[in-house]
């Protein structure tokens, strides 16, 4: 690469800062070429935001910005962790302008009495999650249901307008107005005015996000006064029927109990707000994801002929090419992300489309790949207290209208045409959207019925089952007693999507409930096939038992993945691997990317018996001196005390084996520096809740009539999923407050940061995802 880290040691910041400029940060730091550089009003940002940036996500991830005196940050782990704090990251500039206007224009909207202020998205703690919650209930899957069918028909009516032409521009003809129409409905607007309202929310999307020159913000400020003056008529006529259905009308029925969470000047900015967030940002994304498919016609082939995949594809979409680019955060006290030092009052433009691929988070991460088993960890819909509540609504419109093209036009293609965007840092989507095809092949000339085809969709995420992908046994190869290898590839023969050492694959077995994981234990360079090495385990709980016993070459099985959770850190000088047993398969993974990177490494592999180590001649012939084998009756075990006594300065412990031997190892690294020593389970859950340390406790759900057991290494959301019954959930951290459940009795040991310290006290709600019950029971009323 041509920039290479410079500064960063001369500077003593930690990060490297690339050939440097002249300029320097807020905090003195200076500033590279590059970060100089930088200016998301270019085309290159508008075209592919996370390649215009791909430079920093490599090497730079947070850089200040002097052209737009912001950080800026590109990196998924970085970003999350912004959003899960919106107390030191405020979300209060989210609707700022981020070019400030002229003084002509300001005179122009103070005319209009212009006023936006505090909506959701950009009120602060302690407003914003009473609010938040106050205003939920018409988002949930049962109410938006009803909104399925008019979207449908709207798909429907759309299409026949331009059935039989053999070209239309979706954007102008269907993709805009449709997601305004629905807007419009959910909020409860009288479906009037669309074309007037269609200029001024574009006109709010440049004075927010864009930059506007000086001769078009008049302009820009005129629209823009009319959308808020429009928006306070809709609202004072909403208030003469409050009991219209919408969303506006259910804020304006609560403002009536709570003035003092649902105020005046939310309901009117949030009128105008409101319709530009639940309108363009699905608009656009539905012209990106159709773009995107159509782009790849092999994807769009298979879609085409397996509409179960169009959740999952939707959800691929908005993570590879979403319609929100970057979001907005303040810095509110003196912090550090990512070992950078952030000054109070910096601030943030967290480029979420960046993260989005960041291949730290996302395997082989520029693939766009609609069997990507994590697509939804996407932060295209911002994450945390304030992610997005229309977010099942969007995916529902998303869903249904690429069901209606999958459908109805199959053979559809992209036309010649140059990309245009709307130049601004967050909203994107292209302006136009040229499609072609024969009408002559339209699928319904031969089969009318088609037209009224109905493929129910899923409100929600998607459902695992649509996440699968197909794979061929190639091989099935006994490697141990016990022990058979499989290599797995793709039916059609193509490359498998890219790994990195330390992934692991869930194979169907059998069943989709019988689930399990294998680490992947071949070549990471080997896009042709999967390898995993699976141990017969006859107390287990049945899925290598199926393996051994059902799985031949030529089969075909259904995985979900890669994902890796167990990630080697590739800048280490030296890192020390100790495998047990079956442990091997992700540790000979990273051994084989240690030695190919030229680290210091060392091996350490246990067993009972030679006869039952996988791998053992491979693993010589490859490691040679650096292989050390602890076999039991040979008399040799690995003396994890003598190992590891010491800490070796620069050096990481990647460990995966048997419980007992990993606890063993957290004892014997009492003295590394913390983090030194990473772990792999068996069980992935064991990763987020530590068994040892939490209690089982029973639920009982008085509206269904059952009683649950919690066990120790389960949340109370896994629990209930695991009976069927169906809660709501986004970040399953405590922060978002979507998986709220009432509680009638028993004492909640709350571990949420949604409730307030009266509602704890109260114990009538929890958060399923993370609270326990102190002791004994729980009734839950669901
Ligand atoms: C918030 C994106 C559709 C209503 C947000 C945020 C983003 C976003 C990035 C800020 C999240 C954060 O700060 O963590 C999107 C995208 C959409 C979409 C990409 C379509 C593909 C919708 C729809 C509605 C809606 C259809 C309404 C019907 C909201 C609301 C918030 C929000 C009310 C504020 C939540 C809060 O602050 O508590 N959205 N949105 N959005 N969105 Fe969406
Ligand atoms: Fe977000 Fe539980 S609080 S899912």
């Amino acid at each position: 690469m041509p920039d290479t880290a410079t500064s960063s040691r001369t500077s003593g910041c930690p990060v490297a800062h690339g050939p440097l400029s002249s300029e320097r940060t807020p905090t003195g730091c200076p500033v590279s070429q590059r970060a100089a550089g930088f200016d998301p009003f270019e085309d290159g940002y508008q075209q592919d935001p996370p390649e215009y940036v791909r430079w920093a996500r490599e090497q730079e991830p947070i850089f200040y910005s002097p052209k737009l005196g912001y950080w800026v940050l590109t990196r998924y782990e970085d970003i999350k962790a912004v959003f899960r704090d919106n107390i030191t990251f405020s979300p209060s500039i989210a609707l700022e302008k981020i070019t400030p206007t002229g003084e002509e224009a300001n005179a122009v909207l103070a005319s209009y009495g212009f006023a936006l202020n505090r909506t959701l998205v950009n009120e602060d703690e302690p407003a914003h999650m009473p609010r938040r919650r106050a205003l939920m209930d018409p988002f949930t899957p049962e109410a938006l249901k009803h909104h399925e069918p008019m979207v449908r028909e709207l798909a429907r009516e759309y299409v026949d307008r331009f059935i039989d032409d053999g070209r239309a521009d979706l954007v102008d003809q269907m993709l805009w107005e449709i997601p305004l129409t629905v807007a419009l409905h959910f909020l409860g607007v009288p479906e009037e005015d669309m074309d007037t309202l269609r200029k001024y929310s574009i006109a709010h999307t440049v004075n927010t996000w864009g930059r506007p020159k000086p001769e078009e913000q008049v302009a820009v400020a005129h629209a823009v006064g009319n959308f808020w003056q429009y928006a306070g008529k809709v609202l004072a006529k909403m208030r003469q029927d409050p009991d219209a259905p919408g969303w506006m009308q259910y804020g304006i029925r609560k403002q009536m109990q709570h003035p003092d969470v649902v105020t005046d000047s939310y309901l009117h900015s949030m009128m105008m707000a409101g319709i530009v967030a639940a309108h363009e940002t699905t608009a656009n994304a539905t012209a990106n994801a159709v773009k995107l498919l159509l782009q790849h016609p092999q994807v769009w082939r298979e879609l085409c002929e397996d509409p179960g995949l169009i959740p999952n594809a939707v959800e691929e979409c908005l993570r590879h090419n979403g319609s929100v680019a970057a979001w907005r955060r303040m810095v509110t006290k003196d912090t550090q992300v990512g070992g950078v030092d952030l000054p109070a009052g910096s601030r943030l433009l967290i480029v979420t489309s960046s993260a989005n691929h960041d291949e730290g988070h996302f395997s082989d991460a520029d693939l766009f790949d609609i069997r990507r088993d994590n697509a939804s960890d996407h932060l295209t819909f911002g994450y945390g207290s304030h992610q997005c509540m229309g977010k099942n609504l969007a995916r529902m419109e998303m869903q249904i209208f690429l069901e209606e093209f999958t459908r109805r036009l199959p053979h559809m293609r992209l036309s010649e045409q140059r990309f245009t965007y709307v130049p601004n840092t967050s909203f994107r989507g292209p302006e136009h959207l040229w499609v072609e095809w024969d009408p002559a092949a339209n699928p319904e000339r031969r089969n009318p019925g088609l037209r009224d085809v109905r493929v129910p969709v899923r409100i929600g995420e998607p459902s695992v089952h649509s996440i699968a992908r197909p794979v061929v046994v190639q091989a099935v190869t006994p490697v141990a007693e016990g022990v058979v290898r499989l290599r797995l590839v793709s039916p059609d023969g193509k490359p498998l999507p890219r790994w990195t050492a330390g992934s692991h694959i869930d194979v169907e077995c059998g069943t989709p409930e019988l689930s399990r994981q294998y680490s992947l234990c071949g070549d990471p360079d080997d896009a042709g096939a999967f390898e995993i090495a699976v141990l017969h385990e006859p107390e287990g709980r049945g899925g290598s038992a199926w393996v051994h016993a059902n799985v031949k070459p030529g089969d075909r099985l259904r995985i979900r993945g890669p994902r890796n959770h167990f990630r080697l850190d590739e800048s280490l000088e030296k890192a020390i691997f100790i495998a047990g047993g079956i442990g091997i398969t992700p540790v000979s993974a990273m051994a084989r990317r240690a030695k190919a990177l030229g680290m210091d490494y060392e091996l350490h592999y246990s067993g009972r018996s030679r006869r039952s180590m996988a791998f053992v001649d491979e693993l010589a012939a490859l490691h040679g001196e650096r292989l050390h084998l602890h076999v039991a009756d040979e008399g040799r075990r690995n003396d994890l005390q003598a190992l590891l006594t010491q800490p070796v300065p620069g050096a990481q412990v990647y460990a995966c084996g048997p419980l007992r031997m990993l606890q063993a190892l957290e004892a014997c690294c009492a003295a590394w520096p913390e983090g030194a020593l990473r772990v792999e389970h068996f069980e992935s859950t064991l990763a987020t809740l530590d068994p040892s340390k939490e209690q089982a406790f029973e639920v009982e759900l008085k509206d269904s009539g059952l009683v649950l057991t919690v066990p120790p290494d389960q949340t109370l959301l896994t629990a209930l999923r695991a009976a069927n019954v169906d809660v709501q959930s986004d970040c399953e951290e405590g922060l978002c407050g979507s998986c709220e459940v009432r509680v009638l009795s028993g004492k909640v040991d709350h571990r949420d940061v949604v409730l307030t310290r009266v509602e704890r006290d109260a114990n009538t709600k929890m958060m399923a995802c993370c609270s326990r019950a102190c002791e004994g029971r729980l009734v839950l009323e669901l």
